[in-house]
């Protein structure tokens, strides 16, 4: 089973010790910043935009990889490519130009993905899968960290990694929401290749540890 890129999202961080905290997850081993953009439309809350990113861009050397909870992601693409984003995914429930919009995110050297919110199917990849470098699942509904990963995500995960394999791609699954030291095994062993952690990481005293649970698996 091949070790998980780990993604830790800073929405539980602590934003006034902003700094400090992109610091500790790059030396507890994190290999991605997931940003996570709500606009208190596409979702029931609100979080940041471009000025934390710019921000975060000039302290950090960890890949950033913005998910977009918003109802029009085509308008940040330019902008956040600007800032040096590395992953931007779209909510599949947002758009009506996938195919369009997966061109655009790439010609600007990004890397495209779409999210999936847990009640949308995987039959609305069926068409653009070959044109994706990602996909992200929601193990929860979006909006909020903290909540438990719900369960029927993870069938989902194994129909996911054969509808790749079955094409042969190379295509990431990234799983995002109830992310634990206690389902990453599971989830890694479905196919997972990153998982996304908000709560669990900083909810620990020791990044280093709870990164290195993930990556692991070392106690499930
Ligand atoms: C939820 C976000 C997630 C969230 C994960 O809308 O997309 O990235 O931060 O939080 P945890 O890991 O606490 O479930
Ligand atoms: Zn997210």
């Amino acid at each position: 089973m091949a070790e998980p890129l780990v993604a830790a999202s800073i929405l539980s961080a602590d934003l006034s010790r902003l700094g400090e905290e992109l610091q500790a997850l790059a030396s507890a081993g994190a290999d991605i910043l997931h940003l996570d953009i709500m606009d208190g439309h596409f979702v029931p809350n609100l979080s940041f935009g471009l000025p934390l990113i710019k921000a975060v861009a000039g302290k950090t050397t960890l890949a950033l990889d913005a998910h977009l909870m918003v109802t029009n992601p085509a308008d940040y693409v330019k902008p956040f490519s600007e800032l040096g984003v590395r992953y931007f995914s779209f909510h599949a429930e947002t758009v009506w130009h996938s195919h369009r919009l997966i061109q655009d995110i790439r010609s600007k050297g990004m890397k495209a993905g779409i999210a999936l919110n847990p009640g949308t199917p995987l039959t609305s990849l069926e068409d653009v899968l070959t044109e994706l470098d990602f996909v992200l699942l929601m193990s929860v509904n979006p909006g909020f960290s903290g909540q438990s990963f719900i369960p029927s995500v993870l069938p989902k995960i194994s129909r996911l990694k054969q509808m790749i394999t079955d094409r042969d791609l190379n295509t990431l699954i990234q799983i995002d929401g109830g992310v634990t030291d206690q389902n990453a095994r599971q989830l890694v062993s479905a196919g997972t290749d990153i998982l996304v952690s908000a709560s669990y990481i900083f909810n620990q005293p020791d990044y280093s540890l709870a990164v290195g649970k993930l990556k692991r698996c070392l106690q499930c």
